[in-house]
């Protein structure tokens, strides 16, 4: 299996690891495939831009590269913009991912999507009104 250089530096050198203690909104999804878990952590501002972005992944190496290159990809985006992201436009960024691993890189979409409805919970607000369902 052939990882591409993009994907083997963001598995080396994971950005945006870690957690946010005074986070805004966090998101926890499984991946049904593998079992594999990961947690998701924003900082938003009171315009909705996502000022902040931490994840930790009881995952793969094609997980963390996915998620890290994911929280660049969003940061500084509006939560909207951040809803747009898709698992299919991660691995593009990354140069392409395995397709064994293409399963992996839900993760991070899933996490992103699972912590801003929290966001809206947290408001008292139907997520549902925003996102749609899941
Ligand atoms: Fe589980 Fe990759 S094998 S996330
Ligand atoms: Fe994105 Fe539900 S997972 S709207």
């Amino acid at each position: 299996m052939e990882y591409s250089e993009k994907v083997m530096d963001h598995f080396a050198n994971p950005r945006n690891v870690g957690v946010i203690e005074d986070a805004d909104a966090v998101g926890e999804v499984g991946n049904a495939k593998c079992g594999d878990i990961m947690k998701m952590y924003l900082k938003i501002s009171d315009d909705g831009v996502i000022t902040d972005i931490k994840f930790k992944t009881f995952g793969c190496g094609a997980a963390v590269a996915t998620s890290s290159m994911a929280t660049e990809m969003v940061k500084g985006k509006t939560i909207n913009e951040a809803l747009q992201l898709t698992n299919k436009a991660v691995a593009e960024a990354l140069d392409g991912l395995p397709p064994v691993k293409m399963h992996c890189s839900v993760l991070a979409e899933e996490a992103i999507h699972a912590a801003i409805a929290d966001y809206y919970k947290r408001k008292g607000l139907n997520p549902e009104e925003f996102m749609g369902t899941c």
